[in-house]
């Protein structure tokens, strides 16, 4: 088979190593890749927002299946481009993408069918929003209803800071048109988990789960990020509350969209809290999570490519689907500055110094023969062990291995996990 990994950053080095190991996969493309995917893949320089560019090439190139990672072009309708054109795809079309394009849409679809999640409103009248804040009180959450890079959530701990992001979604316009609406909902307490599942438009089969941490220093202190590192299994997803999800969360969105008309067939990732009343949704992706890729993917037996080829068939089983009995853990080095800029042209050594651990490149480039940062996330240094604890240290030690100017990495990823361990 010929496949072609959509997107650069470090989830999409993930997926391409794993379908590199594929038994199925003859040859592999990267659109556009990065230097550090073309040692297992084929890059091709087409910009991300060039989807008939994208489709076009794989139609001439004879692409048996295209994998995205990235959500704007699965919400801008790739998927929809792609298949017209007889390809497969393995990610949601435009209509079931909408379940992370549109957070309102995503919202009304479990109010619908009954999925636990925060109580809210959704609104295009601010001053209706504001009376909304009043009436709840804080802390209370804002978010904008498009995509926002994941900065479009304001977590308010005071009505005025919620006021606040009111206005300056709705009347200064920071987030453009993903702010013409908000959503206001009831802030949940408990710890987050992630739950990606593969979906083939009805079977389910969830994967390892995951947590990710979103604050950019230790004890998740500090700004959001995309994520400063992952760990998986998290133990805090028991077996019982991996069911539960699947049961109360997965299974009715999955088939609530298809009583709705829509077929979501790709990777379904629940973002969870896990409170005092159970696991309750934070928010839906419509594709793998970054990093959450890089500690979740090393840990599957089985072939990638065969089960994602399965998903865009509707042919999906559960006994594809296999996971090591270990823990992967893996550790982001993001560069100075981040996440509110980026340092770019920092030389980065030590690469080869790394034992027993893989390094997935979320945002580098090649300048003279050598690796140098090119973005916020740099690098994902995974490590799989035995146990959490084991695989925490391999992936540390990896780090220590590395180095770049202004690097920034949290030291404590894993150690919720931990606690739950002891
Ligand atoms: P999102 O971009 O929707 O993942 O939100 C970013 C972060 O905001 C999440 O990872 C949570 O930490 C937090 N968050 C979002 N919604 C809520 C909520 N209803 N209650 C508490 N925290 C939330
Ligand atoms: N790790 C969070 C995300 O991929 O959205």
């Amino acid at each position: 088979m010929k496949v072609a990994v959509i997107g650069g950053g470090g989830r999409e080095h993930a997926l391409a190593w794993k379908l590199a190991q594929s038994p199925t996969v003859d040859s592999l493309y990267a659109i556009p890749g990065s230097a550090a995917m073309a040692e297992v893949a084929t890059c091709v320089n087409i910009p991300l927002s060039d989807l008939d560019g994208i489709a076009a090439y794989c139609k001439n190139e004879g692409i048996d299946m295209l994998v995205v990672g990235p959500e704007v072009p699965l919400t801008e309708g790739l998927a929809d481009i792609c298949q017209k054109q007889g390809l497969a795809v393995f990610g949601p079309n435009k209509a079931a993408a909408q379940m992370e394009g549109s957070k309102v849409f995503a919202k009304n679809l479990m109010k619908k069918y009954h999925v636990p999640t925060a109580a809210y409103e959704s609104f295009t009248d601010g001053e209706a929003a504001k009376a909304y804040i009043h009436q709840q009180g804080a802390p209370i959450v804002v978010k904008a209803d498009g995509l926002a890079a994941g900065k479009g959530v304001v977590v308010a701990q005071t009505e005025q800071e919620a006021l606040d992001a009111v206005d300056a979604m709705m009347k200064d316009h920071i987030f453009g048109a993903s702010g013409g609406r908000i959503v206001v909902e009831e802030c949940m307490v408990g710890e987050e988990a992630s739950l990606l599942a593969f979906v083939d438009g009805k079977t389910i089969v969830p994967m390892i789960s995951a947590q990710d941490h979103k604050r950019i220093f230790d004890g998740d202190k500090g700004p959001n990020t995309g994520g400063m590192g992952a760990y998986a299994p998290a133990p805090v997803m028991t077996p019982e509350l991996v069911k539960t999800v699947e049961t109360t969360i997965l299974r009715p969105v999955v088939d609530g969209l298809r009583s709705e008309g829509i077929t979501y067939q790709g990777c379904l990732y629940a973002g969870l809290m896990i409170t005092a009343d159970g696991p309750k949704v934070v928010e839906f992706n419509c594709r793998f999570g970054d990093p959450e890729t890089q500690a979740v993917l090393p840990l599957l037996d089985g072939d990638l490519a065969q089960i994602m080829y399965a998903c865009t068939q509707g042919t999906l089983q559960a006994d594809m689907v296999s996971w090591k009995q270990a823990s992967a853990c893996c550790v982001i080095m993001a560069s100075a500055g981040y996440p509110a800029s980026s340092h770019k042209g920092d030389v980065i050594t030590g690469l080869d110094q790394v034992q027993d651990a893989m390094v997935f490149h979320s945002g580098t480039a090649e300048k003279d023969g050598q690796y140098v940062t090119n973005g916020g996330r740099v690098l994902g240094v995974t490590a799989v062990a035995p146990t959490l604890k084991e695989a925490i240290a391999e992936a540390y030690q990896n780090v220590q291995r590395i180095h770049f100017d202004g690097q920034q990495v949290r030291s404590d990823i894993g150690a919720k996990g931990l606690k739950h361990l002891q």
